[in-house]
């Protein structure tokens, strides 16, 4: 069984002693609920570091009031037996409580008329005495910035907590999430943290539909549904490979094919694979980046398209 740790104290100790004894550390941030997305961010760690810290923290700083924190699926011994299959195994994994309790020194902000307006994370409902953030300005604004504003400032924060904790040498983020793993990529530059990121590939069911803990809630008739999404991906990569190159045509097949098959496109955008801005014609690597709802369900996947 992996060494658990759930004090940020003993996890940074633990890493300290790691490199003391000249070993270099991977980190694979995670909220659990492991699948094999999950293992295969596992696997590259290890080709990347000497030892492998998994956190595994369902963060309430990147959800908001709304959203399905209170449901997101969690198993922890599950999670354990996972992580004991994986060959050449995890070192260490983090399973902190609660990352934003410092404390009863801690003042505590009620959400009250200051925050009038301001769209709220659920510790900021819960008046958890946590006031700082990290904003990766444009980067976090597009995608599932517009329709999720709080989020990537919780992903950007917490794993810079992650990172002040674990102090990795290389930490390896899903291409699944595309924008995450770009703002984290670009966090790491502009504040000059002393960390690699590496970024690797989508791992899909054998259908096509990519690996996600939320994908438990699908029904099996919005489980096929949903395939509706990395199928229609396909189609407009092989398109864009065969010469069709207008961003506009190309949406369109992947917004019609989703609506029909009952999908809620929230959106379907076409982008450069660095900035992430929208572009009307491929011409450099691009990123087709879809999220839908299906049920109560809101799922993402994209493809790289690289002419
Ligand atoms: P979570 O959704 O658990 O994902 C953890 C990591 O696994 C992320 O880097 C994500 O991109 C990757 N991942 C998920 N599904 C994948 C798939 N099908 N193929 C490849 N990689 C996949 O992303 C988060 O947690 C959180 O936002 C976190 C970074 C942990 C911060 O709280």
């Amino acid at each position: 069984e992996p060494l658990v740790i759930s004090d940020k104290n003993q996890m940074r100790k633990w890493s300290r002693r790691m490199r003391s004894q000249g070993k270099t550390i991977g980190l694979v941030p995670t909220m659990g609920y492991l699948h094999e997305g999950h293992i295969s961010l596992i696997r590259q760690a290890h080709n990347l570091a000497d030892v492998i810290a998994v956190s595994i923290y369902v963060n309430p700083g990147q959800f908001s009031p709304t959203e399905d924190l209170s449901t997101y699926p969690s198993d922890f011994d599950g999670d354990i037996r996972k992580l004991m299959a994986v060959s050449g195994g995890v070192d260490v994994v983090f399973h902190p409580h609660n990352l934003y309790d410092y404390g009863s020194n801690t003042k505590k902000t009620k959400s009250g008329s200051d925050n009038d307006g301001v769209v709220l994370s659920c510790i900021e409902e819960k008046g958890m005495g946590h006031e700082t953030w990290v904003r990766v300005e444009n980067l976090e604004k597009g995608l599932c910035g517009k329709s999720r504003p709080i989020f990537f400032r919780g992903v950007a924060t917490i794993v810079t907590k992650l990172f002040n904790i674990v102090e990795p040498d290389v930490a390896v983020f899903g291409k699944k999430d595309y924008q995450q793993w770009r703002i984290i990529q670009r966090m790491v530059r502009d504040l000059d943290f002393s960390v690699e990121v590496i970024g690797s590939e989508i791992t899909r069911e054998s259908d096509g539909l990519a690996m996600s803990s939320r994908n438990v809630h699908l029904l099996p008739e919005e489980r096929k549904k949903a395939l509706s999404i990395s199928k229609s991906l396909l189609g407009a990569k092989s398109a864009a490979e065969n010469g069709q190159v207008n961003c506009e045509k190309l949406r369109n097949l992947v917004i019609q094919a989703v609506s029909e098959a009952g999908g809620r496109i929230d959106y379907a955008e076409i982008v450069d694979q660095e900035s992430l801005e929208t572009v009307e014609s491929i011409k450099s690597p691009a990123v087709f980046c879809v999220a839908a709802w299906f049920g109560k369900v809101r799922l993402i996947d994209n493809m790289e398209i690289n002419l």
